[in-house]
């Protein structure tokens, strides 16, 4: 996950990063955990983690509250799980997973619902740490409503830091302090163990994380605070309204960087595009155009308006009208739509044309073939240079089973074709309009009827000459 050759890795100076993720979430109100909720299409947990990444933190602990629950499962290949067997505040979870950390000297922790956390604000965290040896560090914002966060109490001389104040214990006074804790922290670890298995529960019975720093102010360790530039870096997501707010700032952010990274917007507060989609140089994308899940467009191309892709592959010079496209491969100069649905293993190759109403499943269609009105091509292999007559069928399904359909090079495949899979039509075959195609087309063949009957040169069907022989 991390880019290569960019990052050192932070294992190496004895950092291992914990991500906070055992907690209930009960204000989402949602059978699914908060952090597996989605923010730009991407599980919240997972932009910690790529955040984490690419900061160089490859050493990662997942705090969740089962081994076996969907946050596990979902961190697994990204992180060690850790269990807080009990929600006992974050505090308590920190000391979950102790074990996990081993001997590394030092952690940097992290609240699984800061989805919009950039590696920026992580890696320089963490450096300022180790060059000031700070004991306990962590991240604090300004905010226009504090409410719900953490209050920063700084004391009356100079700016020295306090402690934290949890929004249950304000008073009137401290809940107007608009610094908050953003819940990002780097500690020395063997002091951090200690100073957390010292501290007394809160009123609600929770050991707070943040109560650690007036542990370390009162010992006199070095604290520090570090201010974040942008609000929205901390936005945290308790709520199903703050789930919306992150995906708004998410979403902003991601245009923001696709403009300039070179790509044309228009109409941009109507266009979606999921975090971790790549789009290239020089495309344009027009209004109600959304990009989704794992998708990477080319250089050159306009898509929309009103283009919906998922988990798709589009090469350059690619003109994608009002469609859907989704978990299929599209290479260059490809044209298509609008209206036009293309679903699941398919490839289409260079500069196919496909039109309005044409479907596309599970199949490869060659370069150069045109299929362009509407017609339903499943589960088939089309050559190149092929041309699908309007309202052609392949009837892959006998009710039974699916079966493919294969269409050779050059084939011509007259308007309202059925093409009864199995069944192959040879290269350079042609069919007639309204052929129901029940047998193998041979190469340059041509068939014509219900079911269709090969014609040979004169235009006599086998049918035809047959009779008149007998
Ligand atoms: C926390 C901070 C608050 C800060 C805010 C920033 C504490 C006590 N408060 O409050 O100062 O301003 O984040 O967003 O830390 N979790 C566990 N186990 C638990 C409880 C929570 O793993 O027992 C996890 C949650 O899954 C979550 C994270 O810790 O990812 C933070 O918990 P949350 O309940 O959201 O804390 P806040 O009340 O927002
Ligand atoms: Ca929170």
């Amino acid at each position: 996950m991390r880019a290569t050759g960019t990052t050192p890795d932070r294992s190496a100076d004895g950092w291992t990063a914990i991500v906070l993720a055992a907690g209930r979430g009960t204000r989402m109100r949602s059978r699914t955990p908060k952090v597996l909720h989605a923010v730009a299409g991407r599980p919240m947990l997972h932009l910690v983690l790529d955040a984490l990444a690419a900061a160089g933190f490859d050493r990662r602990v997942i705090v969740a509250a089962d081994a076996d629950d969907d946050v596990a499962e979902a961190g697994r290949s990204h992180a060690t799980i850790a269990v807080q067997d009990a929600p006992l505040g974050t505090g308590h979870a920190v000391l979950a997973a102790r074990e996990a950390v081993g001997s590394a000297e030092r952690v940097l922790i992290v609240n699984g619902d800061l989805p919009l956390l950039t590696p920026g604000a992580l890696a320089t965290l963490a450096d300022a740490h180790c060059a000031e040896r700070a004991v306990l560090s962590f991240l604090t914002v300004e905010v226009d409503d504090p409410t719900g966060y953490g209050r920063i109490v700084r004391d009356g001389e100079g700016d020295r830091i306090a402690g934290i104040v949890e929004e249950a214990d304000t008073d009137e006074q401290t809940r107007a302090i608009p610094e908050v804790n953003a819940g990002v922290y780097t500690a020395e670890a063997a002091w951090l163990w200690s100073a957390l298995e010292a501290l007394a529960p809160a009123p609600n019975g929770e050991i707070y994380l943040t109560d650690a720093v007036r542990t370390a102010v009162s010992s006199g360790c070095r604290v520090r605070a570090q201010r974040l530039a942008d609000a929205t870096e901390a936005q945290q997501v308790n709520t199903r309204a703050e789930l919306a707010a992150a995906d708004t700032a998410m979403r902003d952010r991601i245009r923001e960087s696709l403009m300039a990274n070179g790509v044309t917007l228009v109409g941009l507060e109507t266009i979606y595009v999921d975090a971790g989609v790549e789009v290239g140089e020089d495309t344009t994308l027009l209004p109600g155009t959304h990009l989704m899940g794992d998708t990477v467009v080319g250089r050159e191309c306009e898509i929309g308006p009103n283009a919906v892709l998922r988990d798709m592959r589009v090469g350059d010079r690619c003109t994608i009208g009002g469609s859907t496209l989704e978990g299929s491969t599209v290479a260059d100069g490809v044209d298509i739509g609008a209206y036009c649905r293309v679903r699941p293993g398919s490839v289409i190759e260079a500069d196919v044309h496909l039109g309005t109403y044409a479907e596309v499943k599970a199949s490869r269609i060659g370069a150069r073939t045109q299929i362009g009105h509407f017609s339903y091509t499943g589960d088939a292999d089309v050559g190149e240079d092929v041309n699908i007559g309007a309202g052609a069928i392949t009837a892959n399904y006998d009710g039974t089973s699916k079966h493919r359909t294969e269409i050779g090079d050059g084939a011509f495949i007259g308007s309202d074709t059925m093409m009864i899979a199995p069944v192959r039509v040879g290269a350079g075959a042609r069919t007639a309009a309204g052929a129901v195609v029940t047998h193998d087309v041979p190469d340059g063949a041509q068939v014509i009827g219900a079911p269709a009957r090969i014609r040979d040169a004169e235009g006599d069907t086998t049918e035809s000459r047959q009779r008149e022989e007998q």
